[in-house]
């Protein structure tokens, strides 16, 4: 194996989710280990779910020096072939995918708070890759109130956003 393909120690947030789910078993057949965090565990008997919530920076700080397993409280060294040490990687799934599951404060607050606390613990502790899910709704459409389209497609890394919410909100600032 060379470096960049060699097994890597993965905590994973929001595993259990709909897009996390099919992501974990991929990273697990190609020989990585991982770490759920979520609120809610992922029914898989290689990866141990952790109830973490994620707005609360305590736990994540803790989370992301955690073990992988209850086996290795047990056991430290319970396997060879489990490596031990600092982890390589932190992706970060864990969200309100849509608007409406809560309300719009919580869905920002969850949102916001969660990301923000997942990069300061992974960059304070010196992780050295972090992977955040994105998604369309970043272009201010899905999470709109009435009319509103894309004014391109396909999206591209240059579209024009236009007037975002934070375009919105800009404009109502300085007026
Ligand atoms: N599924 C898709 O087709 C799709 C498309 C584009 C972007 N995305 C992005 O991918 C990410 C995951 O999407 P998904 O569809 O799997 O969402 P999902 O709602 O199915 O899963 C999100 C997971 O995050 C967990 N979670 C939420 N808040 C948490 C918290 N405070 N602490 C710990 N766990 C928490 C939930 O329990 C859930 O298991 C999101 O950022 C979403 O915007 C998904």
């Amino acid at each position: 194996m060379t470096a960049s393909t060699a097994s890597k120690r993965i905590v994973f947030t929001g595993g259990s989710g709909k897009a996390g789910r099919h992501v974990i078993p991929y990273l697990l057949s190609r020989g990585h280990t991982v770490l759920n965090l979520d609120l809610i565990p992922l029914p898989h008997p290689s990866v141990y779910t952790l109830k973490t919530d994620l707005t609360d920076a305590g736990q994540v700080f803790n989370a992301l020096t955690s073990n992988f397993h209850i086996a290795d409280y047990e056991n430290p060294r319970h396997s060879d072939t489990v490596p031990v040490g600092p982890i390589d990687a932190v992706i970060h799934f864990a969200a309100y995918a849509r608007n409406m599951l809560v309300p719009d404060n919580e869905c920002f607050k969850g949102n916001v708070l969660s990301t923000y606390n997942v990069i300061e613990a992974a960059c304070k502790l010196g992780v050295k890759k972090v992977i955040i899910a994105s998604s369309e709704t970043t272009y201010g459409v899905c999470f709109a109130q009435g009319e509103s389209d894309y004014h391109s497609f396909p999206l591209e890394e240059d579209y024009d956003c236009g007037n975002t919410f934070m375009t919105s909100v800009e404009e109502d600032l300085v007026r």
